[in-house]
């Protein structure tokens, strides 16, 4: 059996963007936490990842996920 995750990925650029797509096609659910979803990271994440996903704030994706992934520089941490 596969269960489904909750997963938050802070962060929505290359590792994030593409951790957060493959993990939809297995099956989880991903909300990006990001700064400004209207950046160009977050957009292109967002198109990558298809229609069951969001960009939130990064505290209100910490509260959607089980599992928090960090997918930010690490000064930003
Ligand atoms: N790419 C690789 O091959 C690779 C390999 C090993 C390890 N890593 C590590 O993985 C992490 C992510 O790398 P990446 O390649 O995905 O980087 P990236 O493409 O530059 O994406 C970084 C993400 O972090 C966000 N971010 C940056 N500063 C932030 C801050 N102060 N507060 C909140 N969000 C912030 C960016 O948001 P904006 O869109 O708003 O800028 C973007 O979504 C880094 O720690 C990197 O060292 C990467």
């Amino acid at each position: 059996m596969n269960a489904s995750v909750k997963i938050a990925v802070l962060g929505s650029g290359d590792i994030g963007g593409t951790l957060g797509a493959n993990w939809l096609v297995a099956g989880h659910q991903v909300a990006f936490g990001v700064r400004d979803a209207a950046s160009a990271k977050a957009r292109s994440a967002l198109a990558k990842a298809g229609a069951n996903v969001r960009a939130d704030t990064i505290a209100n994706a910490m509260q959607f996920g089980d599992v928090v992934v960090f997918s930010v520089p690490s000064n930003a941490v």
